[in-house]
């Protein structure tokens, strides 16, 4: 991982560019990072503030597994970023599912993984990881600013980003060779140590507006979230928004 870095001032987005060094055959482990981001792009479509002074970078991977356990990347990416930031910060580090890193009950990180399969095999994937290093939230849009911190805000000084980075793709790389040797029961053991969802009453928003409330109660093998509903029932939660209501 980082064998190859690709190092720009400005870009639309680290993983489109990423997609498109990836169509060229870029190698595995090939990483794109930006000073900032125009286009910066967020899970469900939505839009990714990136000014400077953050972390915006993309990885390309090209594991050989199927399709359907492309979102495992999305935890192992988590668990990578969580136990660098608290190995290196010793914060108050927690995951929320299924890929919100948080510093307390803030957002400082999130990933965004976009697979690429024809013939039902992977050609290859993007993670996209952001980290509000060191940017001021309060200048970010209302919607954006709510819920969010950064490493500068939480700690009271500047991080040096380059040596994070370092320190990121270093983990990173231990946490996915792992994933590839069949690892990722171990993997999920560690997610569910950085969980902040685990334990916690929450909502869930589907894709189709579909909204369903219960108490969390675990992550099932394939990482998809387990909620006991008010009714006692037990549901599967694929994918979806989660928002932490209380414990
Ligand atoms: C989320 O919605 O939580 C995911 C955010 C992912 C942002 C990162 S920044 C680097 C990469 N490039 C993008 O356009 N998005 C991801």
């Amino acid at each position: 991982i980082g064998r190859e870095i690709y190092c720009f001032d400005e870009v639309d987005s680290t993983n489109i560019i990423a997609k498109e060094l990836a169509e060229d055959d870029a190698s595995e482990g090939t990483v794109v990072i930006a000073k900032t981001q125009t286009r910066g792009r967020g899970r469900r479509g939505k839009k990714w503030i990136s000014p400077r002074g953050g972390i915006w970078m993309s990885i390309i991977l090209r594991p050989e597994i199927p399709p359907a356990k492309a979102p495992h990347l999305t935890l192992v990416t988590g668990v990578a970023v969580a136990k660098t930031l608290k190995r290196e910060f010793g914060l108050d580090v927690g995951i929320k599912w299924p890929n919100d890193i948080l510093i307390g009950d803030k957002k400082v990180c999130g990933i965004l993984t976009e697979a690429h399969a024809r013939f039902n095999t992977i050609e290859y994937i993007v993670v996209g990881i952001g980290i509000d290093t060191n940017v001021d939230v309060d200048l970010f849009p209302e919607e954006f600013r709510e819920g969010a911190t950064s490493l500068k805000r939480e700690l009271g000084v500047d991080v040096d980003s380059v040596d994070l980075i370092r320190k990121l793709l270093v983990e990173f790389e231990k946490v996915y060779e792992d994933f590839k040797r069949g690892r990722f029961p171990e993997i999920l053991n560690e997610w569910r140590r950085f969980s902040k969802t685990i334990g916690s009453y929450v909502e869930i928003r589907k894709q189709l507006g579909e909204i369903v409330r219960g108490e969390a109660v675990g992550v099932n093998s394939e990482g998809a979230l387990i909620l006991e509903l008010d009714n006692g029932k037990l549901r599967k939660i694929v994918s979806g928004e989660c928002i932490h209501l209380g414990r």
